[in-house]
């Protein structure tokens, strides 16, 4: 087991492309964090740097205190388990389990034993003589984790090991794979873009974007108080509605109706320097019915035409046009630039509204709902640089 430190971490490929830019990060003894970020961010070059399989371009990398920049990856003892799990179809689940003990040369009885462990922590007891051909996938990542396992490692990378796996034996693995690694203790760092495999899975989650760290925190903590507009719009599902708002006679208008002014949103405002106009986001999950008694105490209401209504099962998703918006309502901070910008923060949803409403709503589509909400979950942004100006809504 090990504490791993990025200490200004950054890389350089040699066409010039920052990858990662000054990462810093400690992550604890049996810590399992996540990173999450969308394609391209870095995520998979921070966790090569770690396990030693590409250079780092500035910085420091430390495992329990000691720099192990130039270690060769052998020599770091990390164990990486990959998306594509990349088994040797010839050997079966025990013998792909015990393929690197055998390289290196590891007693018979020993090998037997850790493999038996491994196997049992996995739930693979009973397929360690089959070939990867007749596992199921799910088996199959399985056996690639148990072949991380049997090493022993001082910590685990593990870059979208999931992703392969349908929706449902994913969700299974997950789990799995959260009991799996509390029970064995040892650190790890688990590489996803999928936001909701970041929220139910880590200790703590650090977002990317452009290889710049935009938070590092809780999963809770992300939600209730996401630094930014980029990790607003990013964590969450739905994602959290954004929309334009300015500040008038002691009063916040919103597309939705007025606010008045309390201490929190006079506190947020203050740190605006002077501007009145700001970003405000409000999570679909903090929209209620107003007919019915599950909604906020002291709500403001505001009606709308509901454009399209999805049934989940055990909720709605009811979607409509802001009110008022007009067509080029856009909701990217003024410093946001360049591509992929746009689709990150907010993809112009400025003129959409999600709600998510009890099943037991009367709400139908085409037809009008009166809406409310609790303006205390009202989360601010600053309009220029898309900075958090709202202490965490709880
Ligand atoms: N060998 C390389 N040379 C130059 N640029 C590279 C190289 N490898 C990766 N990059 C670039 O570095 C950036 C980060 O890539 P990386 O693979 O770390 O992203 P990622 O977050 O893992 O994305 P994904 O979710 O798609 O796997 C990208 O812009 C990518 O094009
Ligand atoms: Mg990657």
């Amino acid at each position: 087991m090990a504490e791993l430190t990025l200490d200004g971490v950054s890389k350089r490929y040699e066409d010039g492309t920052v990858a990662v830019d000054d990462l810093s990060l400690e992550i604890g003894d049996g810590e399992l964090m996540i990173f999450v970020g969308p394609s391209g961010c870095g995520k998979t070059t921070a966790l090569r740097m770690i396990a030693g399989l590409e250079e780092i371009s500035d910085g420091e990398l430390r495992i329990d205190g000691e720099v192990v920049n130039d270690r060769p990856p052998k020599d770091r003892d990390i164990a990486m388990v990959f998306q594509n799990y990349a088994l040797y179809p010839h050997m079966t689940a025990r013998q792909n389990m015990s393929f690197g003990l055998r390289q290196a040369k590891v007693d018979k009885a020993e090998i037997e034993r850790k493999v038996k462990e491994a196997a049992e922590t996995l739930g693979l007891t009973e397929y360690l003589d089959r070939k990867p051909v007749h596992l199921s996938g799910g088996q199959r990542q399985r056996v690639a984790m148990g072949r991380a396992i049997v090493r022993d490692p001082k910590a685990f990378l593990m870059d979208e090991p999931l992703s392969n796996l349908d929706a449902k034996l994913r969700t299974e693995m997950r789990t799995e794979l959260a009991r799996i690694q509390s029970e064995l203790g040892t650190t790890t760092v688990y590489v996803t873009h999928d936001q909701i495999e970041a929220m139910t899975l880590g200790d703590r989650v650090a977002v990317l974007r452009k290889g710049l760290l935009q938070q590092v925190a809780t999963p809770r903590e992300l939600y209730e108080g996401p630094e930014n507009l980029f990790v607003a719009s990013f964590m969450g599902s739905p994602a959290i509605n954004l929309m334009k708002a300015t500040v008038e006679d002691e009063r916040l208008r919103l597309p939705v109706g007025e606010v008045p002014l309390d201490r929190r949103l006079r506190d947020a405002l203050s740190r605006t320097q002077g501007s009145t106009d700001v970003l405000v986001g409000l999570r679909p999950e903090h929209l209620f019915d107003a007919t019915r008694a599950d909604g906020p105490e002291r709500g403001v209401t505001f009606t709308c035409d509901v454009d399209v209504l999805e049934a989940m099962g055990a909720e709605y998703y009811a979607y409509s046009a802001l009110p008022d918006a007009p067509d080029d309502t856009d909701v990217t901070p003024a410093s946001a630039s360049g591509e992929g910008e746009q689709e990150a923060v907010g993809r112009r949803r400025g003129q959409q509204l999600i709600a998510r409403l009890s099943i037991d709503s009367e709400v139908r589509e085409h037809e009008q709902i009166e809406l409310s909400f609790d303006p205390g979950r009202l989360h601010l942004f600053d309009a220029e640089t898309g900075k958090r100006l709202t202490d965490p809504v709880r």
